[in-house]
């Protein structure tokens, strides 16, 4: 096993540029981590919208309000003094429901007694995950383009980070290109279906194909799937931990931030093995404790909705997402018609600048149209040239969007 120092060299070398005050008073974990650049972007967006109207693409949550119904049952539980620590694991009636729904939606028969837990959004699930099954040196696979919290999750875990680039223009999981990862320091995979930022849904094929390679190498996937219920054209999603010989090697995490519009909220959960429950808790315990009690209680009524919130949710998701694309594809943007989740990834090299860290600052301080820069789902050295649009979005929204995007183009 290789030590943390060893560690530490492999991903310096890994990731040039990363270790740059060696004698730093902070923490060499702390340095191979960079700031979050759409958190940040937010930051600057929130200050920029306090002056000025921008019209915001930018980070992944939704413009629209949570369900009252959600909202009632959040008060309600104040009221009626859920208002201490839960058990740290998550109430159980929660615990049920969510069994309930994955059994109901997702074809996982979880035991919500020694198999599901509730943790501060899927975000906490996923850091508490690889804590509990990286040991330093240990790599893990990372899916590029990649949401941005799995390289510092893998990071503060002691693991090295190993990129799977996702063929374009179709953004397709290669399975050769994958067994090229695996090896026999392979600790875990981490996948998100569907997938941000390219809103992918991956095939059953693709998803066999991870199979293999997991079960070939003994290997966990922890498969992130927050945007589970945002699905277009007639798809069914699929769960990694159906396919068979993932039922014991897969760690499910979803959480309530997307499905229901609550991303401040900070509730998620995992469904895991019970051998893999019992780590991952004894970690999530001592760093969150338990997730908020009012919120879960609300959470028990989010996970009992009927069907008809789903349809209604998805119809208007993609209502906004054939809005956003008229307009993308009319302003001369490339794209793959996104599958699932809610974001739109372009190709922006039409604009003409030599980086979407350009094309981003160009459409921020031209039209005040915010989006999120491609390099931020790719590791440093990736060149890129990509924008990733939220459509979780008002019709008016998308609209303003539409009309700087058509200026936008015409820059030439
Ligand atoms: C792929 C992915 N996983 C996890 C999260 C975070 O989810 P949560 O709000 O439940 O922590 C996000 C948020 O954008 C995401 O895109």
């Amino acid at each position: 096993m290789m030590s943390l120092n060893d560690a530490v060299s492999f991903l310096t070398a890994l990731w040039p540029g990363s270790l740059k005050h060696a004698r730093s008073k902070f923490s060499t974990r702390s340095q191979l981590i960079r700031e979050s650049n759409i958190r940040d972007a937010a930051r600057l967006v929130a200050q920029l919208a306090s002056v000025k109207k921008v019209i915001n693409l930018g980070q992944g949550l939704p413009e629209y309000p949570a369900p009252q119904i959600l909202k009632d049952a959040a008060k309600a539980a104040i009221d009626a003094d859920f208002n201490q620590y839960s058990n740290t694991w998550g109430y159980p009636e929660l615990r049920q429901a969510i069994s309930a729904k994955l059994s109901r939606y997702n074809g996982i028969k979880a035991d919500p007694e020694s198999e599901i837990t509730v943790t501060c959004g899927a975000s906490e699930a996923l850091h508490a995950s690889l804590q509990a099954i990286v040991n330093p040196g240990d790599e893990v696979i990372i899916v590029e383009p990649f949401y941005e919290n799995y390289h510092p999750d893998v990071v503060m875990a002691g693991g090295v980070p190993r990129y799977v680039r996702l063929r374009e223009p179709d953004w397709s999981l290669d399975e050769r290109e994958l067994a090229r990862a695996f090896n026999r320091r392979t600790r875990a995979i981490m996948l998100t279906n569907p997938h941000n930022p390219t809103g992918r849904v991956f095939t059953r094929q693709e998803l066999d194909g991870v199979a293999r390679l997991c079960e070939k190498w003994n290997v966990v996937a922890i498969s992130d799937e927050i945007y589970e219920h945002l699905i277009y054209d007639g798809r069914k999603h699929l769960s990694l931990a159906t396919i068979p010989g993932m039922e014991d090697r897969t760690i499910t995490v979803s959480g309530l931030s997307k499905t229901f519009s609550v991303t401040g909220w900070r509730l998620g959960y995992f469904a895991a093995p019970a051998d893999y429950t019992r780590e991952i808790r004894k970690l999530h315990d001592y760093m969150t404790l338990a997730a908020p009690s009012p919120l879960q209680i609300a959470g028990i009524t989010a996970m009992n909705l009927p069907q008809e919130f789903y349809a209604e949710m998805v119809g208007k998701y993609q209502a906004m997402r054939d809005r956003l694309m008229q307009a993308a594809g009319a302003a001369g943007f490339k794209f793959r018609q996104p599958e699932g989740a809610y974001y739109l990834f372009c190709d922006a090299s039409h604009l003409g600048f030599a980086n979407d860290r350009q094309s981003w600052e160009y459409l921020l301080n031209e039209f005040s149209l915010v989006t999120v820069a491609g390099y931020c789902f790719f590791r440093p050295e990736v060149k890129t040239n990509n924008l990733r649009f939220c459509f979780a979005k008002r019709p008016s929204t998308i609209d303003a969007a539409a009309s700087a995007l058509l200026c936008a183009s015409r820059r030439q």
